[in-house]
């Protein structure tokens, strides 16, 4: 559906691309024999497996199951320190699970053999506290990553970077620093920061929460327009009426699993899991 490249930043020797490819085609054979929610069959582009996560004696992640197909949009709520952040963290190991699988592009990325930064490339992540590097410009905020790991040169990476802010309007603020935005503006820098590398996925934790309600929307119609591309997203979030209207499956976690799931219609007219009705009765 859209222009992701799919194998454009390895350089790989050819027998290795040629593993992955297969690897590739057999997942999909998997997860064409797999109906979703909705009924239609989805390509698996993430597959958890029982994934648990610790701290210390508490356990947060008691075994998470799911799998996130290429497009697909997927909400995440819960009740607060119920392990959203720890889930979506842990799909490019920015916390590293205890046990359980995470399959990403057919890789079980768990595995001790596996690069996980090659892996992080094609996973772009916002956070609700933007992280802009402050001491350098817009510009340079969005050419750094691709520069930085050859993916680009600086001339590719600059003509990126001038594409993506036209995109969201700030063509202008091009060499203004973080500080010189507005929070919405931060944040719609830092997703396109993301989308700068080309990434297969994009995980959200909470892109909105640290914004004045003014400037919600703004974050929220980018997010929106980037699910229409076709891109696929995981978002924790606390705006269910964004997840109502643009999520094709909505999470709920509670007790360390995903205690309920599914369409956001369902999900939210008919929940069935009592806590899932006592969460959405007073975020609602
Ligand atoms: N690095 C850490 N060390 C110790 N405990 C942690 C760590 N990270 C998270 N926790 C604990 O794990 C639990 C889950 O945290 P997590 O941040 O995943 O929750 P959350 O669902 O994202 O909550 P919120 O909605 O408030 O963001 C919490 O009790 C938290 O205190
Ligand atoms: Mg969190």
């Amino acid at each position: 559906m859209n222009d992701k490249k799919k194998n454009g930043t390895a350089p790989a020797a050819p027998e290795t691309k040629t593993e992955v490819s297969e690897e590739k085609n057999e997942d999909q054979v998997i997860s064409n024999s797999r109906k979703k929610i909705d009924g239609t069959k989805g390509e698996a582009l993430i597959i958890v497996n029982d994934l648990c996560k610790s701290f210390g004696d508490h356990k947060v992640l008691r075994g998470i199951n799911t799998e996130i197909d290429k497009g697909e949009v997927v909400a995440i709520v819960g009740p607060s320190g119920c392990g959203k952040s720890t889930f979506l963290r842990s799909l490019n190991l920015l916390e590293v699970p205890d046990s359980g699988t995470i399959r990403f592009e057919g890789n079980d990325i768990t595995e001790k053999n596996v690069d996980i930064n090659k892996m992080r490339e094609k996973m772009g992540m916002v956070f609700q506290q933007f992280n802009l590097f402050p001491n350098m410009t817009i510009k340079k905020n969005i050419m750094l990553a691709p520069t930085k790991l050859g993916k680009m040169t600086k001339e590719q990476a600059s003509a990126r970077a001038d594409e993506l802010l036209k995109r969201i309007g700030l063509s202008d603020k091009a060499d203004a620093y973080p500080d010189g935005l507005s929070g919405g503006q931060k944040q719609r820098v830092a997703i396109v920061r993301a989308l700068a590398m080309r990434p297969d996925v994009m995980l959200f934790d909470e892109p909105t929460s640290a914004l004045d309600p003014e400037m919600v929307g703004e974050v929220l119609s980018l997010m929106k327009e980037l699910a229409d591309t076709g891109m696929t997203m995981v978002i924790v979030t606390h705006e269910m009426g964004f997840a109502r209207e643009v999520a094709d499956r909505v999470l709920f976690i509670n007790e360390g699993v995903i205690a309920e799931e599914n369409k956001p219609e369902e999900f939210f007219a008919n929940p069935q899991n009592p806590r899932l009705k006592d969460f959405l009765s007073k975020v609602l």
